[in-house]
């Protein structure tokens, strides 16, 4: 990392900003591995002026090594290998190490990763009394946010951040607990008991078993939707620096402990925009019901009534790959529930149709993204549709953490602290009461 650091900063480029009063200054124009080239201008703030990009449209907010997005060509690398390639041939807890310690597992190192994460499955039990002070119909992003800030209260031997051991063991409890507390709050929900983990099972077989099994039933998990939940988790493992995960690195920066850290992004992912979207997506065709309506229902949007839920990314100008594998998933799962003429699904390929062949969206880059289509696979496991945000949470639980790690191992990381362009009042007095 630091001999990256400083092959980074020996750039000879530089870029020249001139301000109107004839001051000027040079900043060093940095190069990645891959992606477009960045200015650093921390050194602006000596002329005293700021940069001003709300949104961060045109800013990187840290250096990374872990995930790369080419958004115009429709590219996906976790650690440098495609998300086509491991979709197809990992498996989660393998894509979580990569993710974690930068390289693929040996087969030893599988083997222990996995036994490790089985065994910190379970919770503390007084943790499961959390549950009863929230109502049976809150929005289980809401029982998430809450449950897994509160892990914060029970690990108090792996709190010291600067201390790698105690980060490994936090993020390890946490990629094995988070997808535990998830499945307490769809069994709080619907009023079933909890279903302690089950160590026999592989990683994602238990936590389907954990979401549907009860203790008056067996339960074998099929292995083609097993087989599909394993490919929206790794899809959705890491996505850079995204609203969530900057959340997690912002509260991060300050020293947070990462229990409550992955309770911010959690909070931060909730949104509609974010990774309420593919809720809000089977939402959206639940609402236009019917093929015939889609044109209708297109207008509106182009009105700007409303926007198409599942389409659109900040990053992705072109096809999302995610989505690629993820429609393919999306007939794999519904050939073998023989759901081939779900009528959502034929609305949604008619959606599909109607938006990529439209002008508007065609001039704006609009294309499905990944939530477009996990929405109908996850309908399609039997996972109901105000869980879709919390399987999300489960699998970029393992991106959070790898993000956080990665910012606190820097040594030279401090508390992120944006600027602002101040337009509110200027100085004036107090005025008492009776002069309002
Ligand atoms: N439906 C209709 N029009 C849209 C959509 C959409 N889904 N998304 C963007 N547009 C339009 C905007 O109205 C705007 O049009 P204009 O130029 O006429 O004003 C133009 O496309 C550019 O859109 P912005 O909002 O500026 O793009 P931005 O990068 O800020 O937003 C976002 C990206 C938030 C994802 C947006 O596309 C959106 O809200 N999509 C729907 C929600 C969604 O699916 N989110 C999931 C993101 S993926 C993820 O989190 C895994």
């Amino acid at each position: 990392m630091e001999n990256e650091r400083s092959e980074v900063l020996q750039s000879k480029r530089v870029a020249t900003l001139t301000l109107d009063d004839g001051r000027s200054i040079e900043f060093p124009i940095l190069s990645g591995t891959l992606g477009p080239d960045v200015i650093d201008i921390r050194t602006l703030s000596k002329l005293g002026v700021f940069t001003y990009d709300p949104a961060f449209f045109a800013t990187s907010s840290c250096t990374s090594n872990i995930t790369f997005i080419d958004g115009d060509a429709g590219l996906l690398y976790y650690r440098g290998y495609p998300i086509e390639q491991l979709a197809e041939k990992s498996d989660f807890l393998e894509v979580c190490y990569l993710l974690l310690n930068g390289e693929l597992p040996t087969a030893e190192q599988k083997a222990g990763f996995n036994n490790s994460i089985t065994h910190h499955t379970m919770v503390h039990d007084q943790l499961a009394r959390f549950f009863n002070g929230f109502r049976r119909d809150a929005h289980p992003m809401a029982v998430m946010v809450g449950v897994v800030g509160a892990l914060s209260a029970f690990y108090h031997d792996s709190l010291d951040i600067n201390n790698p051991q105690h980060r490994e063991i936090s993020a390890q409890r946490l990629l094995a607990k988070v997808p535990t507390i998830a499945a307490m709050t769809h069994k709080y929900s619907v009023g079933e008991p909890f279903i302690y983990p089950k160590n026999k099972f592989g990683f994602v077989e238990n936590f389907m078993y954990m979401m549907f099994a009860t203790p008056a039933e067996d339960y074998v998990p099929n292995p083609v939707l097993v087989r599909a939940l394993e490919r929206i988790l790794i899809l959705h493992a890491d996505h850079e620096q995204n609203a969530s995960t900057s959340t997690v690195r912002l509260a991060g920066s300050s020293g947070a402990n990462p229990f409550a850290c992955i309770a911010s992004g959690i909070a931060a992912l909730w949104g509609p925009a974010h990774g309420g979207a593919n809720e809000a997506a089977l939402k959206m065709l639940e609402e236009i019901g019917d093929t015939s309506r889609v044109p209708e229902y297109v207008q509106g949007v182009k009105d700007k009534k409303y926007k198409l839920m599942g389409f659109g990314h900040r990053v992705y100008k072109n096809m999302d790959p995610r989505a690629a594998v993820m429609r393919q998933t999306c007939y794999e799962v519904l050939k073998e529930l023989n759901l081939e003429n779900d009528k959502l699904f034929a609305l949604a390929m008619e959606l599909e149709k109607t938006a990529l062949n439209d002008p508007y969206f065609i001039e704006r880059k609009l294309y499905p993204n990944v939530d477009f289509y996990s929405g109908i696979v996850l309908r399609a496991i039997g996972i109901p549709i105000n869980m879709f945000t919390v399987i999300f949470a489960v699998a970029r639980t393992i991106g959070w953490v790898s993000q956080w790690n990665e910012m606190i191992a820097d040594a030279e990381h401090k508390i992120g602290r944006p600027r602002q362009l101040y337009r509110g009042a200027v100085r004036r007095d107090y005025l008492p009461m009776i002069k309002r």
